[in-house]
């Protein structure tokens, strides 16, 4: 059975619009492989905590030295890295938060790029550790993203897929819901090409 790890940012639980896109986007494969797994991990209802110095020294202390401490302190990374790990794709819906991701989802990032177990560094550059998977992003921003009308920077879509890459996942595609706080008309256009690609999504 293959498996989906579908990450949640937003801190609006079922109001959330990004929440509702992943919804839905799961829904959609469900219809087409109900046997597909779910799991769900939702960083804006359940923050993650920040990482501290003990957590720092455990995660860049080489792996034979740790103790049952240094052990402990990473559980919970391990336990990220494992999800992603077992999943065969990842769903991550994320509102935009000054031009960039919510501060959860940039924690969720630091749990799970670490030197060593999921990236190796070279002079070269860090290498990936993991297998490549398809990765869907559904960003939901309050203002214009999409042109002809976007104005702001998407520090979102190039810092997910560099993020991705470190990790050795090179199959990430972006999806935008934007102008979501600019009134009915623009929403509802907003989501007509949400469902446009939605149509079109296999994996
Ligand atoms: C702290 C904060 C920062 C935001 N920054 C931006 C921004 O930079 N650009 C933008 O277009 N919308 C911004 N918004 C609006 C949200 O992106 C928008 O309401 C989005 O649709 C929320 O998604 P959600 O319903 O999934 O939570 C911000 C909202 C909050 C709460």
């Amino acid at each position: 059975m293959r498996k989906l790890l579908h990450v949640n940012a937003s801190p609006r639980g079922a109001a959330s619009s990004s929440y509702q896109a992943g919804q839905e986007t799961v829904a959609h494969l469900l219809r087409r492989e109900p046997s597909l797994q779910i799991f769900e991990r939702c960083l804006g209802m359940a923050p993650l905590p920040h990482l501290d110095a003990a957590w720092n020294a455990a995660s860049l202390m080489p792996a034979a030295a740790r103790g049952d401490q240094e052990h402990s302190i990473l559980a919970l990374s391990e336990e990220l890295i494992g999800e992603l790990e077992t999943a065969d794709m990842v769903l991550i819906s994320t509102p935009m938060h000054n031009f960039s991701l919510p501060a959860t989802l940039k924690t969720w990032v630091d749990y799970v790029v670490r030197p060593n177990r999921t990236f190796h560094s070279t002079p070269d550059g860090k290498i990936g550790l993991l297998k490549n998977r398809p990765v869907r992003i559904i960003v939901s921003s309050g203002g214009a993203l999409e042109p002809p009308a976007s104005w702001q920077p998407d520090f979102i879509t190039p810092y997910l897929h560099h993020i991705f890459g470190t990790l050795g996942v090179g199959d990430v595609e972006v999806i935008r819901l934007d102008n979501m706080n600019r009134g009915p008309d623009a929403v509802a256009t907003s989501r007509a090409r949400f469902a446009h690609w939605l149509a079109g999504f296999r994996f």
